[in-house]
């Protein structure tokens, strides 16, 4: 069965109190309307549409980095769930499959959850996501008769009887497509919010002999995010589901409430996180890595038995073979290290290739800018790079070579060689006692004045 996802995301979010669309805000290093796609992504969707409205240049530009084959379509008035639904009714012409709608700022659906409906799917024309809620609040309840649900009713329009239900509507709906833009024609807007409710098709299924039915989740996936704190709630839920997840697929985390993991962090079995570690989006780390405290990583890979930090920083393009260690204050941004190679102090390497069981000294720098554009560093294998090295690149530096201590490279080193470029060392004798005298001379002189 094909699948299309629409994702609803048009609504503008007033109490976040923000520029940003609702849905654009981020969880774990990606917007939260990722989230929801990403949900779907195991359906093997065959089209995502998005539904935008407020800020729907941004929406589109965020989904469209994610994806771009996402359409987008617009819903210039927010009319209610039905409406916003309907406006994937063209990019939708011709497409017979299912569709499943979900909200874009609803960022914890599981993948299980949808195949859950989509198992449900094949006994029922409409499959409803539903939750038992602790406190039903405004949700929408749903009305069931035995296993078939009957009708979905909103908090404001229902009776006291109906508010005493606990079954909740997620807004997570699934329906064959034609079906379902069917069903959304006869949806009117007499009631008392004067929209179009997503969630009248039940009654309207059910007036015409269709089958509908209402799968359940925890409470938890169903989780909206409407304002900052329930962002904040949103980050940590997150994150506790990563460090919990992290620890079940035999990754050692020494204080896991410290470590903050991206939306898409692979790590390795046996891989040792110590506390205070970030990952932002794009890392994997392979089994046997250990992460010092304070390190902070981003797009980059990690290898087996490879050492980073503490307080290291992997921007993206840094990709480390195995067994390399990368130490204090040491930032790499683009470059490769090959197997064994080490950067232990206080470096800067960028744009940079650094060849097996090479050595980089304290203090070196790639520096790959020119204030206009970036160049490339090469360093073979086996170097010794002295400390304080500068790199003043494009530069390349042959196998076996060495740098002396302070050097500042122009020119590409040969193989085997030994570079060297400081000015010579002179030692006047004396001169330092000399110095102090008149130093403390000057110093006493200058005392006096200010008396
Ligand atoms: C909706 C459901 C309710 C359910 C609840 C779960 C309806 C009528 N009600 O209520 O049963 O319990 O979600 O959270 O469907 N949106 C648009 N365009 C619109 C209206 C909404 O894109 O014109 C988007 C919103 O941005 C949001 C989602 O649809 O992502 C839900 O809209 P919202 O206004 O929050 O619906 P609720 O009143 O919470
Ligand atoms: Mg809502």
């Amino acid at each position: 069965m094909s699948i299309a996802l629409v994702v609803l995301g048009a609504g503008m979010g007033t109490r976040m109190n923000s520029d940003i669309p609702k849905v654009l805000h981020p969880i774990a290093g990606a917007p939260m309307l990722v989230h929801a796609i990403n949900a779907g992504m195991g359906l093997d969707p065959e089209k995502i549409i998005v539904v935008a409205g407020h800020g729907a240049d941004r929406v589109k530009a965020a989904a469209r980095a994610y994806d771009d084959s996402i359409e987008i379509v617009l819903q210039t008035e927010q009319l209610g769930t039905a409406h916003a639904v309907d406006q994937a009714r063209s990019a939708l012409a011709g497409f017979d499959g299912d569709v499943i709608v979900l909200y874009g700022d609803t960022p914890f659906i599981r993948p299980e959850t949808l195949d859950k409906m989509i198992a449900a799917r094949t006994s029922n024309d409409v499959v409803v996501l539903g939750f038992d809620a602790a406190d039903p609040g405004r949700y929408g309840r749903l009305v069931m008769q035995g296993n078939a649900l009957d009708r979905i009713v909103e908090f404001k329009d229902a009776t006291e009887a109906e508010r005493a239900i606990t079954l909740c509507n997620s807004g997570v709906i699934c329906a064959n497509s034609i079906t379902l833009f069917d069903l959304i024609s006869a949806v009117g807007n007499d009631n008392a919010s004067g929209e179009y409710y997503l969630t009248d098709i039940i009654a309207i299924a059910r007036a015409r002999g269709l089958a509908a039915t209402a799968v359940t989740c925890s409470e938890a996936e169903t989780m909206g995010v409407n304002s900052r704190t329930q962002l904040a709630e949103g980050e940590a839920a997150f994150q506790a589901r990563a460090r919990a997840e992290a620890l079940e697929n035999g990754v050692t985390l020494a204080a896991p409430d410290t470590v903050y993991f991206a939306y898409d962090t692979v790590i390795g079995r046996d891989t040792l996180i110590e506390p205070n570690v970030v990952f932002g989006p794009g890392v994997t780390i392979e089994s046997g890595a250990r992460i010092r405290a304070f390190s902070h990583l981003e797009g980059c890979h990690v290898s087996q038995g490879a050492i980073v930090g503490p307080f290291a920083r992997l921007r993206p393009g840094a990709e480390l073979a195995e067994n390399v260690h990368i130490g204090n204050f040491v930032e790499v941004k683009n470059a490769v290290f090959e197997a064994g190679a080490k950067a232990n102090h206080l470096s800067y390497i960028g744009d940079a290739h650094v060849g097996e069981a090479t050595n980089i000294g304290a203090g070196t720098i790639t520096c790959n800018y020119d204030g206009v554009m970036k160049h490339k560093t090469e360093i073979g294998a086996r170097v010794f790079v002295g400390s304080n090295t500068m790199l003043i690149a494009p530069v390349k530096i042959g196998d076996n070579a060495m740098t002396a201590t302070s050097a500042v490279i122009t020119k590409n080193v040969p193989e085997g060689a030994l570079a060297i470029s400081r000015v010579p060392q002179d030692n006047k004798p004396g001169l330092a006692i000399k110095m102090f005298e008149m130093l403390k001379a000057k110093k006493a002189k200058r005392d006096k004045g200010t008396k």
